[in-house]
């Protein structure tokens, strides 16, 4: 979503501030904007809606002066994305820019109103900056009139002010919405994200919730809601890095569906550790599941269906109950929680608004708080008892790849770990499924060297309007992804159901326009499958069935396509059946042409509800 830069140093700011928002750029955003204080004191900005280069064009004729700045990314949410509604919002004295939702605005916009102070925009970011201007007209000093400016203020922001006539400080504040000081040498920046400081400093400090932070060219002071001088720790970032070269591929998505061997690799073995009888697996040490009566999952989208495929696997092998919920409704369902059960938040972000909530909900309810992450030091990982990363590394396309094989493979980890302490895993089989997930990726990767015949069947996909993906057990949260892998970034309409479901509505979509694709390895669940899809055949819609060898064999097709899979032990099927899914949607997506790493509407990280 809404991506923010500061900077405070010793040259011209503004080419450095669009250098950084373009590192912002892949969390989707719709405008774009800077604003700098001058030599004179007077504040000035440009902004412009679209992509970045629009703004890098304004610049070319009308450069901005200054070297205090601060910088903006908006994905629009009050008011349209045009330019009068871009950020930084300038009202007298004072420019911000903001992540989040202000939401008394429209009574704030009343008060404000009553006393002379009208509105020019239709956002709630701009009464930010009307406030504070007021605070500044009644005789406050800008700093105070900012702290002040905080207490009038509900909802979630991350706010980075300037202020005419000082050049030489940036006020900072967060509530809800992340944001990383930066140092330099006689520079300060700040971020909303830690990647786009990246090249500009290795060494960044997160404020924390409801601190309030100042910039000058030396330092940060930070102080916490009761205005308490404070020390936040210091982080620095691994600079080798480089999340923003694409190594030779076209996108970010392409790249990192190819990562996910390594980034898998490297998931399984920081879960793996030598025991007395050969490696065993080393996580959730302190939870002993066999005093767990249930183990909750929420996440939102891609997450969510991570943890679809885990309930599947926890009910099943460790025999314990699972509830799992996408957070935005979980949130307000509020259901009652056993004390003797664990919640699991799964979140690439980790900034995740709604799973965030979801995991306050959540607190002193439940005997464990656990997040599985790929940011360790985000909102959610900050507020859990226990972090599992999934060492994934940056995610830079919007539709999460890699994230949601490792996601899985965590999930599975700990799926594994529950039927040990249950007594319902054997040593001997325990032995054999780490083996199968030691050799996981390195067949990923075979399987990622030949991929050609999905672009076949991708560029015959580009051109239909509706598609379906069907599965059974563990391929129907797959389904499900398939389906919204495909629509967020080819635009083309999309659904996954459960095979079986098929008769009781769906299967009137039927006709020989509709592309139905079958996710059906050679398992228990095989046979019903292939009765599923004859009754489609039987309709004529075009099958892709997407199977292994002896699956593809036995399905007696006669013309219809096949995208062919390795076999592999069934428990594993979800993060080997994931790569077709996303190769689907990515082909078909560039043969269609659209912004594959940053589709219309979409956003990374979302961080409002
Ligand atoms: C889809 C996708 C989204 C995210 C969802 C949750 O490709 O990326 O559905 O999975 O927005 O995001 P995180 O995992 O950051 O909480």
């Amino acid at each position: 979503m809404c991506g923010i830069i500061g900077i405070l140093g010793k040259h011209e700011a503004a080419p450095i501030l669009v250098e950084a928002l373009k590192r912002l750029e892949y969390r989707g955003y719709d405008s774009s904007g800077i604003a700098a204080v001058k030599s004179d004191g007077s504040i000035d900005r440009r902004r412009a809606v679209g992509k970045l280069a629009e703004l890098q064009d304004k610049l070319v004729f009308e450069p901005l002066e200054g070297k205090a700045g601060i910088g903006h990314t908006r994905w629009a949410t009050h008011g349209e994305p045009t330019e009068k509604n871009a950020h930084p919002h300038s009202v007298g004295h004072v420019s911000v820019v903001h992540n989040g939702i202000i939401e008394n605005f429209i009574d704030l916009r009343q008060e404000l109103s009553m006393d002379g102070y009208k509105s020019r925009t239709d956002t709630d970011t701009e009464t930010i900056a009307m406030v504070c201007s007021k605070f500044i007209d009644e005789g406050y000093e800008p700093i105070d009139a900012a702290r002040k400016t905080l207490s009038k203020l509900n909802g979630s922001y991350a706010i980075a002010m300037l202020f005419e006539g000082h050049e030489n400080f940036i006020f900072a504040a967060r509530s809800g919405s992340p944001l990383a000081v930066g140092y330099g040498k006689n520079e300060m920046y700040l971020g909303s994200d830690a990647l786009a400081l990246m090249p500009l400093t290795n060494k960044i400090s997160y404020l924390e919730e409801e601190d309030h932070a100042v910039l000058t060219r030396e330092g940060v002071k930070i102080y916490d809601q009761k205005g308490n001088f404070v020390s936040r720790s210091v982080t620095y970032l691994n600079q080798s890095i480089n999340a923003h070269d694409k190594l030779g591929f076209n996108h970010f998505m392409e790249k990192e569906i190819h990562e996910q061997p390594k980034a898998l690799e490297k998931a399984i073995k920081s879960y793996l550790c030598d025991g007395e009888t050969g490696q065993k697996i080393n996580i959730l040490e302190e939870v002993n599941f066999q005093n767990i009566s249930k183990v909750i999952l929420v996440a939102c989208g891609t997450a969510y269906y991570a943890c679809h495929v885990a309930k599947y696997w926890i009910e099943k092998i460790a025999k314990i109950q699972v509830e799992i919920d996408i957070a935005s409704e979980f949130r307000y369902r509020k259901p009652p929680l056993a004390r003797d059960s664990v919640a699991i938040f799964v979140s690439q972000s980790g900034e995740t608004a709604d799973t965030l909530a979801a995991l306050r909900y959540c607190h002193g309810k439940v005997l464990k708080i656990i997040s599985i992450v790929n940011v360790t030091t985000s909102s959610i990982a900050r507020e859990s008892d226990q972090i599992l990363e999934i060492h994934a590394g940056p995610e830079i396309g919007v539709a999460s790849t890699k994230a949601f094989t490792c996601q899985l493979a965590v999930l599975l980890l700990v799926t594994i770990k529950a039927a040990c302490d249950k007594s319902e895993y054997s040593e001997k089989r325990l032995k054999a499924t780490i083996n199968e997930l030691k050799n996981l990726p390195s067949s990923l990767g075979r399987y990622l060297e030949n991929i050609n015949s999905i672009k076949d069947v991708a560029y015959k996909l580009s051109t239909a309007d509706d598609i379906l993906f069907l599965g059974r057990g563990l391929m129907y949260p797959l389904a499900l992804e398939g389906a919204l892998k495909l629509k967020e970034i080819s635009y083309i309409h999309a659904e996954g159901y459960a095979s079986g479901e098929l008769k009781h509505g769906p299967i009137a979509l039927i006709d020989d326009t509709v592309p139905v694709i079958i996710l059906a390895p050679s398992d228990e669940l095989y046979e019903k499958s292939m009765s599923n899809m004859q009754e489609v055949i039987a309709r004529k819609a075009n099958v892709i069935l997407v199977s292994d060898k002896d699956g593809i064999q036995s399905a007696g097709l006669n013309g219809q396509d096949t995208i062919e899979m390795p076999c592999i032990d069934p428990l594993l099927t979800p993060l080997l059946y994931a790569l077709p899914v996303q190769l689907i949607a990515y082909f078909t997506a560039v043969y269609k042409g659209t912004d594959v790493d940053q589709p219309r509407n979409l956003a990374k990280s979302v961080t409002v509800e």
